[in-house]
């Protein structure tokens, strides 16, 4: 895994920006895996201001997101599809049709989920994916004690995940306490993986899923076992890393 650990969030975002528009500069019909939340949102304004530069083309680009609130409708104010059309698909040139966030406002939604890694493994699979890291450990919504060979399916949301998240949720609406989630497998078949971990609160999950063992218990450890992962990480998420000289050593590499 490539560790690099930045002084503020701005400087992360830039690096992740970076590496996303360097990716859909190679390949211009790129395969993106989307994350939403707080984390990925200083990303998602870089892309904006890159694309608006003339420096990235998203004409040729898809994409899939990670997860979706279950019931919840795609026009409501607290649905991941609002969250990406409005902090991203909607200032950038992405075709909206080549976007997909799981639909959960369904019957159905078994056969949705099976049909969203359908969908994945036709477009070729996911080129790149962005992910943030829940102070659980999550990645995705793949709480702990997920298996590690899960697929995108139907999960219940853990006490700290509804707390971490209710100050994102704009209007009243039944309970959300279940989501779609793409599975961990499901993740760990994207060809490149870029997490972004901020702030103190990340910080022991950062750990534990660095340094930490292969465990359910921490799902983003599942990342050890993929070969091409990018960790970027502020300083306070990097606070409790023991081995943080020789990242910040190895950080120099990567230049
Ligand atoms: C969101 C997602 C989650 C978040 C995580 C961190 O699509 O999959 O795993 O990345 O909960 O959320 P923030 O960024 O709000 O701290």
């Amino acid at each position: 895994m490539k560790i690099a650990i930045y002084d503020n969030a701005e400087q992360v975002a830039e690096q992740a920006a970076n590496i996303i528009c360097r990716t859909i500069n190679s390949k211009a019909n790129t395969v993106l895996g989307l994350a939403t939340g707080r984390t990925p949102l200083k990303t998602y304004q870089q892309l904006i201001k890159s694309h608006k530069q003339g420096s990235v083309d998203f004409s040729q680009v898809a994409s899939f997101n990670l997860d979706e609130y279950l019931g919840v409708k795609p026009d409501s104010h607290n649905s991941y599809r609002f969250f990406m059309n409005e902090n991203l698909f909607r200032h950038i040139n992405i075709k909206l049709e080549n976007t997909a966030v799981p639909c959960s406002d369904s019957d159905k939604v078994n056969q949705t989920c099976h049909q969203y890694e359908q969908q994945i493994k036709q477009c070729g699979g996911i080129d790149l994916q962005l992910l943030g890291l829940g102070s659980n450990g999550h990645i995705g919504f793949n709480e702990p004690s997920s298996s590690f060979a899960s697929r995108t399916r139907v999960v219940a949301l853990a006490s700290s995940t509804l707390s971490d998240n209710s100050d994102l949720l704009t209007t009243q609406e039944q309970a959300i306490d279940k989501a779609i989630s793409m599975g961990i497998a499901t993740i760990l078949e994207s060809k490149e993986i870029v997490i972004i971990a901020l702030g103190k609160a990340k910080a022991q999950a950062v750990a534990l899923a660095i340094e930490g063992a292969l465990s359910a218990s921490c799902p983003a450890s599942c990342l050890q076992m993929h070969g091409n992962v990018t960790w970027l990480l502020d300083q306070e998420a990097s606070s409790l890393l023991t081995q943080k000289r020789y990242y910040q050593l190895s950080q120099q590499l990567l230049a």
